[in-house]
């Protein structure tokens, strides 16, 4: 075996930091575990007996390569509803992953440049590294806001695309209308990709989600199941978009991923009507009571989508903080796992609501350095 074999890119992908916190994770015996970045209810009865169905009835081979075309017409047709563009075609993906691989290897030059909102999904990090393409950060801290003056004076002759997320992972915040209303007009007036990453789009607690794509029409817009029904294994996503760069990503797809999982896809016609608002409604609660219970002792800015709270460490940084908590059982992501700075540590609600009153009884005996 020889070094020599691994290609030179992979020395730009560090995945060293949550790799650490899966090494200290494994160290602990039944954690209070407030790290999972899925819903921790089971995908509904419903949607799994849509999938035994499928498979016994044969759905097994390869699909289309841009899905089966109920999926498409279904999904198609709710984004006509929301947007409205004629030119917006719309494919089936290996979850939203999938669809973002996708994107980026379309898109990206080597040594073009990809604005990231820091703190930041980090696949975006390692995607854009893939793609040969340079991350320009966006500090976004304290208030996760998005300024748009900053991103205005970011852009250069190599900008290519902005990375846009909202219900954000890891902040839980949901941008305003007049943040992302003035960043698609910027992409616009400038020419750059801007890709909306709507994954949490199910999961707004205090108003209705509202795309950037609808002042940009060129807005490449990724989206799926996993959050929403709970399919995270299932890897089902989907993107819409200008149709001339679409049919360049599914041309990708074809001699890539080659198709969804076909029977998945199924399935998510089902889920597509599910009803999750109940789900929804639980997740709020959630969300109500791990504010209420630790903002007395911690600084915690956005938590207004997804099922993230990105909280202040309230000593130390965010690493030390973290390791304090698993000292105590209690598993939490240090900030610098999505961020260029180590100053928050992220929590995961979606979890038991037992599980979130031990989690809030550690982190208020934390808010104060343990002395010893
Ligand atoms: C912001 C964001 N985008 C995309 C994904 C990937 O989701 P999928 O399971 O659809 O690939 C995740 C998963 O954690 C995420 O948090």
């Amino acid at each position: 075996m020889s070094e020599r074999w691994i290609a030179d890119r992979m020395h730009n992908i560090d995945a060293s930091g949550i790799r650490k916190v899966f090494d200290l994770a494994a160290r602990m015996t039944d954690p209070i575990n407030l790290s999972i970045g899925q819903p921790h209810f089971d995908t509904p009865d419903e949607i799994k007996e849509a999938l035994f169905e499928a498979v016994r009835d044969g759905k097994n081979a390869y699909s289309q390569t841009q899905g089966i075309a109920p999926l498409r017409e279904k999904l198609e047709a709710r984004v006509a509803a929301e947007l409205g563009q004629a030119d917006r075609q719309l494919f089936v993906t290996s979850g939203t992953s999938g669809a973002l691989m996708l994107a980026l290897s379309t898109l990206i030059n080597p040594g073009d440049e990809v604005i990231v909102f820091d703190p930041y999904f980090v696949m975006y990090k390692h995607l854009t590294a893939m793609s040969g393409g340079k991350v320009v950060l966006i500090d976004t801290y304290p208030e996760f806001k998005i300024d748009v003056e900053k991103v205005r004076n970011a852009i250069t002759d190599r900008t290519k695309l902005i990375l846009f997320n909202s219900p954000s992972n890891p902040t839980g915040m949901v941008s305003s209308i007049e943040e992302m209303k003035a960043l698609a007009e910027l992409a616009k007036e400038k020419d750059v990709a801007l890709l909306s990453d709507e994954i949490y789009r199910s999961f707004c607690y205090d108003g209705e989600f509202i795309s950037p794509a609808k002042w940009n029409d060129q807005t490449i817009v990724i989206d799926g199941f996993s959050k929403s029904h709970s399919m995270t294994g299932w890897r089902l996503g989907f993107v819409h978009g200008p149709a001339h760069i679409m049919q360049q990503m599914i041309k990708l797809q074809q001699f890539t991923f080659v198709c969804a999982p076909h029977p998945m896809q199924w399935a998510a016609l089902v889920a597509a009507d599910y009803d999750i608002t109940g789900r929804v409604d639980e997740y709020r609660e959630k969300r109500d009571f791990m504010v209420r219970e630790l903002s007395g002792d911690y600084e915690i800015a956005g938590a207004n989508g997804a099922f993230y709270l990105f909280v202040k460490a309230p000593w130390g940084t965010g690493t030390e903080f973290a390791k304090a908590a698993i000292d105590h059982n209690l598993l939490v992501i240090p900030g610098n796992v999505f961020s260029s700075q180590d100053t928050h540590f992220r929590i995961s609600y979606a979890a038991e609501n037992s599980t979130l009153e031990r989690g809030v009884e550690v982190l208020k005996k934390l808010a104060k350095r343990p002395t010893s």
